[in-house]
């Protein structure tokens, strides 16, 4: 069994908010970080000064997953390299009345949060089932899905998509020891969030049974949980982090 020290993890999302930091966490307990977004960080970049040669990091735009997902693969995470871990957490929200849906909006936010995250999922798999790793999937879902938001019924459909994924890919790869779960995370204050006005944080904290927001932090520990071999028999769960939404 490899040690966090010789694991190697892909983690869409790391310039900031909760993709940076798990991959934070994952960074301290010795795992090797394969790291995207659009583009670095000034958090990314101490990352990487703090872990010379563990931080690693490849600009892509997953709103084009064909293109995107393909290079990736070949250029940043070639099979080589043996990867025991998939954090598919990068995604946008669109968030509007159905009434004032727009088809093309609709379209990129589905591209970066669900097909890139299948695209990734695919060759994630494949490189583990190459490697035999037996590795783990973890993709980020949202409160969201299990609560309705007036306003988020677009978004929440995109992450719905993931969950019916990841429940699929539990049982298609359990056989060769590959797992799949979800983080299904409640409001976070991240630039995500950013543009929600104080009232409304006030009535989504009030909807919690913690009355307050979901901290970044216990969320990357729940990712970390589900990569870990502590949690080798769990597969096919939605894990909910969410201050008692
Ligand atoms: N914030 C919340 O309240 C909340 C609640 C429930 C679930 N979630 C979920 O938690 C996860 C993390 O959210 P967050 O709050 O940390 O969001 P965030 O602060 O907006 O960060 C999103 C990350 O995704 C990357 N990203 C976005 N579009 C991309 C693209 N087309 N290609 C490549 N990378 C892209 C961004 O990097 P670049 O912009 O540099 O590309 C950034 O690193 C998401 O899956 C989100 O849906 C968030």
């Amino acid at each position: 069994m490899a040690t966090d020290e010789t694991r190697n993890v892909l983690i869409t999302g790391v310039s900031r908010g909760l993709g940076l930091e798990t991959a934070r966490g994952l960074l301290e307990t010795g795992w090797t970080v394969y790291g995207v977004s659009r583009a670095r960080s000034e958090g990314w970049e101490a990352l990487e000064k703090e872990h010379p040669g563990r931080a690693r990091f490849h600009a892509a735009d997953l709103r084009k997953p064909d293109a995107a997902v393909e290079d990736l693969f070949a250029s940043f995470v070639p099979y080589a390299v043996p990867l025991h871990g998939l954090v598919n957490n990068a995604a946008e929200a669109y968030d509007d009345l159905l009434t004032n849906l727009d088809l093309g909006r609709l379209e990129s936010m589905f591209a970066t949060n669900v097909f890139s995250a299948m695209a990734l999922s695919r060759l994630a798999v494949r490189n583990m089932l190459y490697h035999q790793t037996r590795g783990a999937l973890v993709h980020v879902s949202s409160v969201s899905v299990h609560i309705g938001f007036k306003g988020l019924s677009l978004y929440a459909a995109s992450k719905g998509a993931l969950e019916a994924f990841s429940k699929g890919l539990a049982r298609e790869w359990g056989e060769r020891g590959i797992r799949s779960n979800c983080v299904v995370p409640g409001f976070m204050e991240t630039d995500m969030s950013a543009g929600l006005s104080a009232e409304d944080r006030a009535r989504i904290y009030r909807r919690t049974a913690l009355k307050s927001a979901t901290d970044c932090v216990s969320v990357a520990a729940a990712v970390r949980f589900l990569l870990s071999d502590e949690t080798a028999s769990v597969t096919g769960q939605a894990l909910r982090v969410d201050a008692g939404a």
